[in-house]
């Protein structure tokens, strides 16, 4: 038996080259492709190359080429067959059951495939040649769309009284017909109708690219009728398991690591007209785990950015408590929040592409700070409330299916309970942390403690001070405005710190939106977190501590800066080298 092509294009569309590979080989990426030792010869400098656009991996050692399924097959020894089955496991779909259905099935995919290209692409033209339909072009031009948006997502208009089920009724059954959901019986008239006549159409691809349902919008008010419709759920077309642009979007996951998910068809046109393309709608229905697997499998991180309203927000945690079960170590959800009665079309036509952008970064909140703050702010300060919180986040922490993330979110939320109930419940947290059986993951994190070089432990302290003391350094910030650091993380956080600490307003930690994985960090490993325990609220002691560190920090500075021209100095032995090596060995003296 012969798999369908669709059950095999979707299998390779899910599945990068590289994510497979990497499963076996360990890859570095370069240009456009990755490299790695070859896993067909025992090599010492690599030869073998991924590429993902082209969706093959070529070794140059033994000329070994070809695709996932061939990879797989070659490298762990099996049939197509067993290759197939593997990896549509890995891809997240249903292991192909081989019917007498499946012949009828393709072949109604084959019909279902043609009958929508058509009515797509005949509509398209319409829209954009038919003088009649100028009202639907009016209204895009009212909207700022133009040709290129129309033609990219092959939008539509479908006129009031159309008639393409004569045209189609030659070539196809009008059960069929009935199935594509593009008509239904109007069972009072006693004829077939157009489901999205009179309205401009969006056509919902699926992953490889072909149509496979539409999203209409009328194009002048009525209030009998849906802003919106959709088709209805058909043989190919499954709610739950598509998003709006995918196809399109998912092709730019080799440039960028995040996508944005909205919820309708014209955020999706605007923000790409902006110049915004990786993005996706979920069809106006609530957001599922599948949906969320498919995006984590061509992006690191999903930024969800519904519209600013309370319907939008209410979706927002939907799709939050739904979601985060789903969250995977180096996978990251987050939440974008508009203004009040902005949605993401209408902010990024007002604003532009890098007010956008920049308001990502720096309004995001991580899922878990989200579901924090969104919890917190349902509590009151009394015994009871406080009960009901702590258990509520208990239980949604408890979905998480990864053990690490499950147990990290946990820490996170008791953790920032035990700092709005500082006494109380210190004890509380340290019984947890006991009872709880040290995963192999989780050792691996505290041993980091011991890697951590001395610089870094300084960092960690420096940051450690300024977060614990945001108002005092917010208005002395000449003290820190030239304090230099050097590991990449650290520095960072150090220039979000000193970026809040410009503007006027008045900070909190919530404000500063810092990775909490790194906060973590800091304040498990800071070591100035034990002197400060017993001296808090002096400020004077604080700036000397502050002194010191960054006295430290200087001298580490020159450290790596005497080391660097000794190495010099040792190739070219010159005057000027040695000079001023000299003077920096004067300054670390003075230190
Ligand atoms: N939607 C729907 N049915 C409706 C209303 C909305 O299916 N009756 C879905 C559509 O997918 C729509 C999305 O929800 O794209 C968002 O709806 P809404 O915010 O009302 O529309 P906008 O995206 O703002 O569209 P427009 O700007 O055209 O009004
Ligand atoms: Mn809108």
């Amino acid at each position: 038996m012969k798999y369908p092509k669709e059950y095999l294009d979707e299998i390779k569309t899910r599945l990068k080259v590289s994510s497979v590979v990497s499963k076996t080989v360990s890859l570095k990426k370069r240009g456009k492709e990755f490299i790695g030792l070859s896993p067909f010869k025992n090599e010492k400098t690599p030869s073998f190359t991924v590429n993902d656009e082209k969706e093959f991996y070529h070794c140059f050692a033994t000329s070994e080429h070809g695709n996932i399924f061939d990879f797989v097959m070659k490298t762990q020894n099996l049939k197509f067959g067993e290759a197939v089955k593997h990896l549509a496991q890995l891809a997240g779909m249903q292991p192909y059951m081989f019917s007498k259905k499946d012949e009828e099935r393709e072949k109604k995919w084959i019909e279902y495939k043609s009958i929508y290209n058509e009515y797509v692409n005949f509509y398209h033209n319409e829209l954009l040649k038919n003088e009649t339909f100028s009202v639907a072009r009016d209204y895009l031009k009212n909207r700022s769309l133009g040709k290129d948006e129309v033609k990219k997502f092959k939008i539509g208009y479908i006129e009031k009284n159309p008639n393409f089920l004569d045209k189609f009724k030659k070539n196809y059954s009008e059960e069929t017909l009935v199935e594509t959901g593009l008509f239904y019986f109007d069972d009072k008239k006693k004829i077939y109708v157009e489901r999205f006549r009179g309205r401009l159409i969006f056509p919902i691809n699926n992953i490889s690219g072909y149509p496979i349902a539409l999203g209409g919008r009328i194009i002048e008010s009525l209030d009998y009728l849906a802003k919106y419709i959709n088709s209805p759920e058909t043989i190919f077309f499954k709610k739950g398991s598509n998003l709006y642009n995918l196809d399109l979007a998912r092709k730019l996951s080799n440039k960028l690591d995040h996508i944005y998910l909205v919820e309708g068809y014209m955020d999706v046109v605007g923000l790409a007209k902006n110049g915004i393309e990786n993005v996706v709608a979920n069809l106006g229905t609530s957001l599922t785990d599948r949906q969320i697997l498919i995006l984590n499998q061509f992006f690191d991180d999903i930024i969800i950015c519904f519209d600013g309203d309370e319907s939008g927000y209410k979706a927002a945690l939907r799709a939050a408590e739904n979601s985060i079960k789903e969250l995977k170590p180096e996978k990251q959800i987050s939440f974008l929040f508009l203004p009040d009665k902005e949605d993401p079309d209408s902010f990024v036509n007002k604003n532009g592409k890098a007010n956008f952008v920049d308001f990502t970064k720096q309004s995001k909140l991580s899922i878990h700070q989200f579901i924090f703050s969104h919890y917190k702010k349902q509590t009151e300060n009394n015994p009871s409330s406080m009960a009901i919180f702590e258990k509520k986040l208990r239980a949604i922490a408890n979905t998480i299916k990864d053990d690490f993330i499950r147990k990290y979110v946990l820490e996170y939320f008791l953790e920032k309970i035990s700092d709005l109930t500082p006494y109380s419940n210190q004890q509380k947290k340290k019984y947890y942390v006991k009872r709880t059986k040290s995963l192999e993951t989780t050792k691996k994190y505290f041993n980091e403690s011991k890697s951590l070089t001395a610089v870094e432990l300084k960092e960690f302290s420096l940051l450690y001070l300024l977060i614990n003391n945001l108002h005092l350094f917010q208005s002395n910030i000449h003290l820190i405005e030239n304090i230099k650091l050097f590991t990449e993380e650290n520095k960072k956080i150090f220039e979000v710190l000193l970026k809040k600490f410009k503007s006027e307003n008045y900070i909190t930690i919530e404000d500063l939106n810092l990775d909490s994985f790194l906060l973590d960090k800091i304040n498990k490993f800071a070591p100035i977190k034990h002197i400060l325990k017993n001296q808090s609220d002096n400020d004077e002691k604080t700036i000397e501590l502050l002194e010191d560190i960054s006295r430290d920090l200087v001298n580490f500075d020159l450290e790596f800066r005497i080391q660097e021209l000794e190495s010099k100095f040792s190739v070219d032995m010159s005057e000027t080298t040695f000079n001023e090596l000299k003077e920096l060995k004067k300054k670390q003296n003075l230190n």
